[in-house]
């Protein structure tokens, strides 16, 4: 199973996405069954690392994004990806426009999907150290709610 996390720039919530639920799912010793990646809809960040404010942030709580590097979501992470989980509305909608009409990947919007108390990912970018905090305190939720439910379809 794979799962692809999206967000606008690819460099602060969807690396996180990713680089929390790898964490969860090594604990669960399932990093083998299931793959985990991100990408942006933009295309500003490709080959960049994270945007260091981030990964100071997921350093704090454990989660190492050093190695993680920008990409733009493609037509092909429709066919290659069975989930693809959009971090805001935006988001959601421009992976709407690009997804192939018979692709076979499931999109939503993640807190959405398991009734968190928001329903989008605020962008942290232009922000504080807060909202890179509560980037990491949602996705950290979200994370262990996406786990329960890949549990349930091995
Ligand atoms: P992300 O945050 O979508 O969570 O990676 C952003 C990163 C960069 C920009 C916007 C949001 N930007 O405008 O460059």
């Amino acid at each position: 199973m794979r799962v692809l996390f999206v967000c606008l720039g690819n460099i602060c919530r969807s690396p996180t996405a990713e680089a929390v639920m790898r964490q969860r799912l090594q604990q669960a010793g399932l990093a083998e069954r299931i793959e985990v990646d991100s990408a942006g809809t933009g295309d500003w960040h490709i080959g960049k690392a994270p945007d260091s404010r981030t990964q100071e942030a997921a350093k704090h709580r454990g989660y190492d994004l050093s190695s993680l590097r920008g990409r733009q979501v493609s037509a092909d992470d429709f066919a290659r990806f069975d989930l693809i989980l959009a971090m805001d509305a935006a988001n959601l909608r421009d992976l709407q426009r690009l997804r192939p009409a018979q692709a076979k990947g499931e999109l939503d919007l993640y807190l959405r999907r398991f009734g968190l108390t928001e329903d989008e990912v605020p962008d942290p970018y232009y922000g504080g150290s807060e909202g890179f905090e509560q980037v990491l305190d949602l996705l950290e939720q979200a994370s262990d709610a996406l786990l329960v439910e890949l549990k349930g379809r091995l």
